[in-house]
């Protein structure tokens, strides 16, 4: 499995101890994120809304450096978890590293003692050889009703306390086998509950698995299919009746990377005669429905996709031309970026039985990355995406994403919350209003590189241009985060 081949690769972990600092982005990430307890947070403007009553959970690398060694990429940093929760006394937020055991192995030994993504472990190729991968447990979380899942895409998630964020350990969810890969972005049915994902697993024939679970997340039903080499499968969508995965035409040269010469990530190679590969699932059975092909090209992040009245699968995603993203978010560890890369909005239209793509628009011609929709139009017909984008004018090559947007693709219509120079919002999450079903709130975390201080803003979903409806001040600075879920107080947990 993934996991297991991770183990004796490569050696581009860096000995920098100090990132250089250019832009005000690389401030947010020169030192490991303190940790701190359940602190109420002050209001710094507006209030809190009245039908926000639950909990946000943020996961993301919290420590990018151990004992003057720097991460060799900006995926191989150790996950912390933010949680903010809303309840009638105010909001109380806390910050909990995953207490993985390579993360506690290396905190006793306050050096890095594994391979991961972009980096291997330190010392002479025989010393790392058959050392396990570190499970960084940084990507995203899954809110389940007793626990929340800290997800990493190359090995099991971890179970947290839904209050005070403790580890419980690794999870199987029943069936998946202890390290097996489950991935960072599964999909949670809003009318059924149930919870689709994947893992890609490494044998002698690398191995698409799908996982079906039901709303506990204990798994009861599983589906794969082969694949031809070992690609970069980062997400995935739930469209109607079929779960559609896009295999871009990224693979990892296993000759390279089987001397242990190369890490995972610098051993990818970027194929683009392959095409990529489109794999349709049936969701109830979890059966192949087709396989096809397209023109190359890479994508991370899915918004959505549902199954339009005509019968197709409509699928929204950030387009990349080629694999170039991967450098940049490399060279984000460093704390200086110089290579530029686009992705941009667009939307494929397949026939579910041929697997061909019939259609494929650019929806929005922008810089722009984790598009999200309001978790229940989750496989159904969506107009509304939520993304992050850059600055208008913000050179890409160099700077992080800086405004969060309100897209919405059945008028075209593009409304963005540009935050001032040096704001970085995170991803931007939807929270339904307990109160008016019909009103939503978009929770992001603000990195202020003025004052080197983090916050979380509080926008109105539908008035992203205007001023945010409350601010929260953090007491301590939290380092740029991947992914998050906002749990509702009013349901007991599953959403
Ligand atoms: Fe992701």
């Amino acid at each position: 499995m993934l996991a297991a081949w991770l183990s004796s690769h490569s050696k581009s972990m860096t000995t920098t101890t100090e990132p250089s600092i250019r832009k005000a982005w690389a401030k947010a990430i020169a030192q490991p994120a303190q940790e701190f307890a359940p602190t109420p947070l002050p209001v710094l403007s507006g209030k809190i809304p009245e039908g926000l009553r639950g909990s946000l959970y943020r996961n993301g690398p919290g420590r990018l450096e151990r004992g003057g060694a720097r991460v060799g990429h900006w995926f191989d940093g150790d996950g912390a978890i933010l949680g903010v929760h809303f309840t009638d006394a105010g909001a109380t937020g806390l910050y909990r590293y995953v207490q993985t055991s390579g993360y506690q192995d290396e905190s006793q030994q306050d050096q890095f003692l594994y391979p991961n993504y972009g980096m291997t472990a330190p010392g002479s190729l025989w010393k790392r050889w058959g050392k396990s991968v570190k499970n960084a447990a940084n990507t995203s979380v899954l809110v389940l009703p007793d626990k929340l899942l800290a997800l990493w895409e190359g090995g099991n998630p971890h179970a947290l306390d839904l209050e005070t964020l403790e580890t419980q350990g690794t999870d199987q969810l029943g069936e998946l086998g202890e390290g097996a890969p489950y991935s960072a972005h599964p999909k949670v049915d809003p009318k059924t509950g149930e919870i689709f994902n994947f893992g890609v697993a490494l044998g002698l024939t690398p191995t698409l698995k799908v996982y079906k679970s039901d709303r506990t997340g204990k798994i009861i039903q599983q589906g794969s299919v082969p694949l031809d080499g070992l690609p970069v499968l980062h997400d995935f969508v739930l469209a109607g009746q079929y779960l559609v995965f896009f295999v871009s035409p990224v693979r990892v040269n296993l000759l390279t990377a089987g001397i242990g010469l190369k890490s995972f990530s610098d051993a990818m190679e970027w194929q683009p005669a392959k095409g990529t590969q489109i794999i349709v699932f049936d969701r109830e059975t979890l059966s192949l429905v087709s396989r096809g092909e397209t023109e190359p090209w890479f994508q991370w992040h899915f918004s959505n996709g549902f199954v339009d009245t005509d019968g197709s699968i409509v699928v929204d995603f950030v387009r990349y031309a080629d694999f170039q993203t991967n450098q940049y978010l490399k060279e984000v560890a460093t704390g200086q970026t110089h290579t530029p890369a686009k992705g941009t909005l667009y939307s494929a239209r397949l026939n579910p039985q041929t697997g061909k793509v019939t259609q494929l628009n650019e929806l929005l011609d922008k810089a722009c990355e984790f598009p999200v929709v309001p978790h229940h139009v989750v496989g159904q017909v969506s107009p509304v995406i939520y993304l992050s984008l850059f600055r208008d004018g913000a050179d890409i090559s160099q700077e992080l994403l800086g405004a969060i947007a309100r897209f919405d693709r059945a008028t075209d219509t593009l409304i963005v919350a540009d935050l001032g120079e040096n704001l970085y919002p995170s991803e931007p999450l939807h929270a339904t209003d307990a109160l008016n079903r019909d009103r939503g709130w978009i929770l992001t975390v603000v990195y202020d590189g003025n004052s080197d201080t983090s916050e979380v803003w509080v926008y109105n979903s539908d008035a992203l241009d205007g001023e945010p409806a409350c601010r929260l001040g953090l007491p301590s600075v939290i380092p740029f985060s991947f992914h998050g879920k906002w749990k509702p107080a009013a349901t007991n947990g599953q959403f």
